[in-house]
């Protein structure tokens, strides 16, 4: 079955769509299954998955690495995969580099952080004839280095990386944690798809992160938006399976033939 591509995604301008972060296999298949269609391999995997308090952690190797399952749950949804923390900072070559490791992968596009800044980088990607999403706003891999979590609203400097990553051939821009008016400005402005994210509903797409939608992730910020609550279910189901263990109810007991196969209860 056919991807859907760079250009399917730069041509959804204007027409709102669901982004979803993806890390493994069976949720891949499951945000697949559930009509949405892009799924990015974000480096939060580092604190939702991998357990550390930042994305600035996360290696390249880990990025391969969930890049492949992601691309193994999925048939037809455009995979973005995250370039992380220290794998393009160096030089357009390192960059370049980076960016056919996670196509290799399974990769049809990638994202990094940054604007004007980073042009140059998103420029050798394309050229290079891998597609780029970039990433403004709030840029987390750095964040704790200077600029913060706050809600950006500078708006001079916004619009200046907007541009500029739009003059350097990215197909489609994360908004991360800006102001919504100035975010509506962004996406009337630029020709391409913004996908916002804590950045209001004027952007022409929206992302979360899977353990925030799921209620996976204790810590989900608050413009994320809970649709179950999979922790405490998942807690509850071991719980249950713990207990039958010790009162031994599980494992269940293999039945003769002469008593119609099968399994039936244990002793519990
Ligand atoms: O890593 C990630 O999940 C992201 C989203 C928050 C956009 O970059």
């Amino acid at each position: 079955m056919r991807r859907i591509g760079a250009a399917e995604i730069r041509a959804r301008k204007g027409e709102p769509f669901p982004v979803v972060t993806a890390y493994d296999t069976p949720f891949a298949r499951s945000a697949e299954e559930a009509g949405i269609d892009v799924l990015l391999v974000g480096d939060s995997l580092g604190m939702v998955v991998l357990g550390y308090d930042s994305t600035t952690p996360v290696e390249l190797h880990d990025m391969i690495r969930h890049t492949g399952a992601v691309a193994r749950g999925s048939q037809r949804a455009h995979v973005i995969a995250d370039l992380p923390f220290g794998s393009y900072e160096v030089s357009d070559a390192q960059a370049v580099a980076s960016a056919i490791e996670l196509v290799r992968a399974g990769a049809l596009s990638v994202k990094l952080e940054g604007g004007a800044n980073v042009a140059p980088r998103i420029r050798a990607i394309v050229e290079a004839s891998i597609p780029v999403c970039a990433h403004i706003g709030v840029l987390p891999q750095t964040a704790r280095l200077g600029a913060g979590f706050r809600l950006k609203r500078e708006r001079d400097a916004l619009v200046r990386d907007a541009d500029a990553v739009v003059a350097a051939g990215a197909f489609t821009v994360v908004l991360e944690m800006v102001d919504d008016e100035l975010s509506g400005e962004i996406t009337e402005r630029i020709p391409i798809p913004t996908i916002g994210i804590g950045a209001g509903p004027r952007c022409d797409a929206q992302v979360l992160v899977l353990h925030d939608v799921l209620g996976l992730y204790p810590d989900a910020p608050p413009f994320a938006k809970q649709y179950a609550k999979l922790g405490e279910i998942a807690t509850a189901a071991l719980a249950s399976y713990a207990q039958e263990v010790r009162d031994g109810t599980f494992p269940l007991v293999r039945a003769t033939a002469r008593d119609g196969g099968g399994y039936r209860p244990g002793k519990g």
